[in-house]
């Protein structure tokens, strides 16, 4: 959510700032800009900005040749405060245009401190909550940019990641993290500084992350981290896991194709090295949960929002199934609002592709600070959410550049299966049933393989579903969060109205909305409920209804069927989830959406 990305050195700023911008436009795509230290002098020294409503590709027209220099910062937004238009694009400068500032995050007493400015006499340009930060670093009476930016930095409450210019110290970029990521990029004779490691890993793969409360700057040879207090910090470079070419299109047209298609790799990565067939368990080397722990526990409440949400909802089931302990999952961005009572018997789990989801890091902070236990499943290695947790399991889905999420929804159910597995193993599950959960982790890869190889009948399914004004997913126990997820994936890239709902509630009142123009997509493992599933079958047949059945075998009562391969009825949700995938993928082709970035989203919500 919002982009930030700097470049201090020897190359050509603008377009390094350009192609950082491209690689970070997931995170918000309403508006971009970008500011640099002019190289020359008269009305090409001092601070040159550029920025525009739209595209990096607008801003790109609007960036002049002669845009020339070495130092510079650039920001793409998803807007907060101010509609996305050329004034609220970042950067945002002060009066005198000595100060830009782009920043991501939100500032809470942006009103009070607008207000107290306006009265000294200052004209806000932008109706951002950024711009105090430019009139503010600009106001401020220290003498080097770093202290100015302290002392502005302890007037401002809120969330920020942000990325300093100041035309007197044309030598630096200052940069400051509360809540919204920022990472160094150090490479020789030149330093990055972004919000996401996807803008620096094609030029170094050495990065330091800063925690909250730290600052740095970063000079062509040099950077030094400190606190906003001032003290001296010691951080040491790490080596990016990524190589640059996991963040390309790799031959498909779209992110989320690519995406989709690269499931079973994604999933064998997630299982790579922690199966233990001796023991019909797994090694879950990062969880910190000794087995007394994970015996004693009573309850497991697992919080994430969205996709995350969902692969908690059948991770709980799984724990529940394989651990027997009670397990259920809740919307982190609900958790947090209210006053939960906080069980010192119960694990708590966050779950999170990005590790950086505001409403589920508050939701951690939280726990934490009532003394909870709390452990992460989580993509993105050594994010907010991976380092605020106890310990955890790591879903190594790789990066996830298309706004919305699909390998990492998969591999995060396949994480919980791990989890379940493990806890169930230290608990009461046999050696037979971890070995019939080994087998069946085991199938997955072949099995999403197989799956992928129907893409062209689920792609004609697609064509035909797309007329749909509305679509209704159902699903019992195990399929219904399976619905609930494939209900979301279809509405963000197709703009279809879709409602998910537990394959029993029907009957108490949404049938009502079931006719020949409102298709139900159904979900029908092979489970103890197939029969009542296949009578909910009958109750939207006897209602006109259209279906889809998402099932091992036809079934008769479905217009259509997308036939699943087998695996164990615990794991049956990680596989039923993926044609799905591919419907909304196709649908959305079909209507010809703009499928990696839908509108009104960004990726990784960091701000409440
Ligand atoms: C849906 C989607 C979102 C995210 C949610 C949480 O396709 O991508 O619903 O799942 O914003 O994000 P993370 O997992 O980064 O915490």
């Amino acid at each position: 959510m919002c982009g930030i990305v700097g470049y201090i050195g020897q190359r050509e700023v603008a377009p390094l700032l350009l192609e950082g911008l491209q690689r970070l436009e997931y995170r918000g795509y309403d508006s971009a800009g970008i500011a640099i230290h002019g190289s020359g002098t008269g009305k090409n020294a001092g601070l040159r900005t550029a920025k525009t409503k739209g595209r990096v590709r607008d801003l790109e027209e609007r960036v002049p040749e002669r845009f020339a220099g070495t130092t510079g910062i650039a920001h793409t937004r998803w807007a907060t405060h101010g509609a996305p238009n050329d004034v609220n694009a970042h950067p945002h400068l002060d009066a005198d245009e000595k100060v830009a500032v782009v920043h991501n995050g939100i500032i809470d007493n942006a009103a009070e401190l607008r207000a107290k400015l306006t009265a000294d006499g200052v004209t806000f340009v932008s109706e951002t909550d950024t711009e105090v930060l430019s009139h503010l670093i600009s106001r401020a009476q220290a003498e080097h940019l770093e202290a100015k930016v302290q002392e502005a930095l302890r007037m401002v409450e809120g969330t920020y990641g942000i990325a300093v210019l100041h035309s007197d110290f044309p030598d630096r970029i200052v940069v400051a993290r509360n809540g919204s990521p920022v990472v160094l990029g150090i490479g020789e004779h030149e330093m990055f500084v972004a919000s996401d490691v996807a803008a620096l890993v094609s030029h170094t793969r050495q990065v330091v992350t800063l925690d909250d409360g730290e600052m740095a700057t970063i000079k062509a040879d040099d950077y030094r981290t400190y606190t906003t207090e001032g003290s001296r910090t010691s951080t040491s470079p790490e080596t990016v896991e990524w190589a640059a070419e996991s963040y390309d299109m790799g031959g498909h047209d779209t992110y989320m194709h690519k995406e989709i298609a690269e499931q079973a790799d994604a999933v064998d990565r997630v299982l790579r090295g922690r199966i233990d067939e001796r023991f019909a368990t797994v090694h879950l080397g990062g969880l910190n949960l000794d087995a007394r722990e994970a015996r004693s526990m009573r309850r497991v409440k697992i919080l994430g929002c969205g996709s995350a949400y969902h692969a908690g909802m059948i991770g709980a089931q799984m724990i529940e199934e394989l651990a027997r302990v009670p397990a259920d999952a809740e919307p982190a961005s609900e958790f947090r609002y209210r006053n939960a009572v906080v069980d010192p018997d119960t694990l708590y789990i966050a779950v999170s592709q990005s590790g950086e989801t505001y409403d589920t890091l508050a939701a951690v902070q939280e726990l934490k600070r009532k003394g909870a236990r709390v452990l992460g499943v989580v993509n993105v290695v050594g994010s907010a959410i991976a380092r605020e947790t106890d310990g955890g399991v790591y879903v190594h889905a790789g990066p996830e550049v298309c706004v919305v999420s699909t390998k990492c929804f998969t591999n995060t159910a396949v994480a919980f299966a791990l989890l379940a597995l493990h806890l169930g193993r230290i608990r009461d599950l046999s050696v037979a049933d971890g070995k019939r959960i080994i087998e069946g982790l085991k199938r997955l890869p072949e099995q999403i393989d197989e799956i992928m190889r129907a893409e062209d009948d689920i792609k004609k399914l697609a064509e035909d579903y797309a007329r749909a004004k509305s679509m209704m997913f159902v699903g019992r126990v195990r399929g219904y969060p399976v619905a609930r997820e494939a209900s979301l994936k279809l509405k963000e890239v197709s703009y279809i109205h879709a409602e998910a709902y537990p394959a029993s509630e029907l009957k108490h009142g949404p049938l009502a909305l079931i006719e020949p123009a409102v298709p139900t997509v159904a979900i029908l493992p092979d489970d103890e409920l197939l029969d009542k599933n296949r009578a909910t079958l009958e109750e939207i047949k006897a209602r006109s209804g259209k279906i889809l059945a998402v099932a091992h075998q036809e079934q008769e009562k479905a217009d259509h069927t997308i036939v699943v391969p087998r695996n164990e009825v615990e794991l049956d949700p990680v596989l039923m989830g993926i044609p799905l995938q591919l419907l909304a993928y196709h649908t959305a082709l079909a209507l010809g959406r703009d499928i990696d970035k839908p509108r009104n989203l960004a990726k990784s919500v960091t701000v409440e």
